[in-house]
């Protein structure tokens, strides 16, 4: 639980903190390998706290409106465990990190049986898009809609028609995995039907509340904040979180243990969804992005709250 003390703290100081990290922008820049997202202001920066009383506390552009793109795979793993159960699921992903980029496709080819090593990489992530059910992609995308809505309270949630298109008709190096996966038989649907579930999911449009709350929907492991109804098996949450420890944050991730503690997933976008056990959801966008894809800001705001506020788990 949240105590007022510490909430207090958190009220009087995020502001200047805030400030502080945006100077971090300088040191990364939006990404480009999806033309739409470098119109991304580079030093926008915002967060949002959600506890589970409903309170909420807010600072810098929290109502930019961005992609999720990666932090997407974390809800559709969860939706495919419910779909497909455990044993689906580690049929097709493994469970380790890669300690390579978050597009890489050495290891499929190097590491027998071929399945990607764990569900938020991007060739993992295919697999999963592919696992969840529905007899077209338009219901596929239409069920992940619905199920992203109830868990970030936002039946209006959709995604962003221009970032889809642009990642669509750029996506060289998803389309080379996907065809690899096809061709190891990891993949067995259409791989352009697949990939159209993956890009959709990828550019849903959210701010830092609605990450807050679906972070927030993790953080209580799997309920409802406000009726305590259960959203999600408490099982699939442990599995999600685990993976958002040990590969939330791609090859970064061992250094982003150390320095903040959180289980966290980023996007490209320069969205961070980050969770405090028990306790809090933090919703967090910064667009300039370091060389492995976190926002620099944004991790840079991560660590100084948790620091200050001595939330790592660890
Ligand atoms: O497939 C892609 O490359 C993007 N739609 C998502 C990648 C991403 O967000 C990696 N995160 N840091």
């Amino acid at each position: 639980m949240k105590t007022e003390t510490e909430w207090a703290e958190l009220c009087g100081l995020l502001p200047s903190w805030l400030e502080a990290s945006r100077q971090q922008a300088a040191y990364g820049k939006p990404a480009s390998y999806i033309p739409e997202l470098a119109h991304a202001p580079a030093d926008a920066l915002g967060v949002t706290i959600m506890a589970p009383d409903g309170q909420k506390i807010s600072a810098g552009e929290c109502g930019h409106a961005f992609t999720l793109q990666s932090i997407s795979k974390v809800f559709t793993l969860l939706l495919a465990l419910m779909d497909q159960g455990e044993e689906g699921v580690f049929r097709k992903v493994g469970m380790e990190p890669t300690g390579d980029d978050f597009n890489s496709m050495l290891k499929l080819e190097l590491v027998e049986p071929g399945i990607p090593f764990n569900p938020l990489i991007n060739a993992g992530a295919i697999v999963i898009s592919s696992l969840i059910r529905g007899k077209t992609p338009e219901e596929k995308t239409e069920r992940i809609l619905t199920f992203f809505r109830t868990i970030a309270g936002d039946a209006s949630l959709t995604y962003n028609q221009a970032v889809y298109a642009s990642e669509s008709a750029t996506a060289h190096r998803n389309r080379s995995l996907a065809y690899f996966l096809k061709d190891n038989r990891v993949l067995e649907e259409d791989v352009e039907e697949v990939l159209d579930v993956y890009f959709k999911h990828c550019s849903i449009e959210v701010n830092c509340h609605h990450i807050a709350r679906m972070a927030l929907v993790l953080a209580l492991n799997g309920k409802e904040p406000d009726t305590g109804r259960e959203l999600i098996p408490r099982r699939y949450v442990q599995i999600a979180k685990s993976f958002m420890i040990t590969c939330g944050m791609y090859n970064a991730s061992g250094e982003f243990a150390i320095r903040v503690g959180l289980p966290a997933k980023s996007g490209v976008a320069g969205g961070i969804l980050a969770l405090v056990p028990g306790k809090y959801g933090i919703g967090v966008v910064g667009p300039a992005l370091n060389d492995k894809g976190n926002s620099v800001a944004g991790v840079h705001l991560l660590q100084t709250m948790s620091e200050a506020c001595d939330w790592s788990i660890f």
